[in-house]
């Protein structure tokens, strides 16, 4: 043992103090531990207020489509635009309407037969007439006809979030 005048243990001071370090380092790294579990708690809490004010939209694609210029469209023609299953009409007269494609008795996509003049459903044999009237069972409702307008560039536009009653037509 090494003593001086006074009678201290260096020993002892020596290991006082190597104990008072390491209960320094112990809690600067308790408190460090503290500290970053109190900032994860409130950034979650911030996030968690951030999600709940919010507001909960599901953005939903429009169910407007453009169907080009009407002069792609000869009188009295019936095209299928199959990407959005729904028939453009252009009546002899030259005016347009929108039928949908999608047969209403179990939703198979019905077809144009020029060679008969209706349109068929493969499915289960429904027709409908060029109006989208049932012409033949078992489809239980006509056609849906859907709005119709021309754009600023004068293409024409149809909405099928929109139906309209058969006496709907487009004049171009
Ligand atoms: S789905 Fe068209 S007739 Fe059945």
């Amino acid at each position: 043992m090494i003593g001086d005048s006074e009678g201290k243990n260096y020993d002892d001071e020596s290991k006082k103090e190597k104990k008072e370090t390491e209960l320094l380092s112990r809690r600067y790294f308790l408190e460090i531990l503290g500290s970053g579990a109190i900032g994860i708690a409130t950034v979650g809490s911030v996030v968690l207020t951030a999600q709940f004010l919010s507001p909960n939209v599901l953005l939903e694609p429009s169910l407007k489509f453009k169907a080009g210029l009407p002069e792609n469209y000869p009188p009295g023609s019936v095209t299928l635009n199959k990407e959005q299953k729904v028939f453009i009409m252009r009546a002899k007269e030259g005016y347009f309407y929108a039928l949908s494609a999608i047969c209403t008795h179990l939703g198979c996509i019905a077809n144009w037969k020029s060679e008969d003049g209706i349109i068929a459903c493969p499915c289960h044999g429904s027709k409908f007439d060029k109006d989208g009237k049932v012409v033949d069972g078992p489809a239980p409702k006509p056609l849906p006809r859907f709005s119709m307008m021309l754009d600023e560039q004068g293409q024409l536009v149809v909405d099928r979030g929109s139906p309209v009653g058969e006496d709907i037509i487009l004049k171009v």
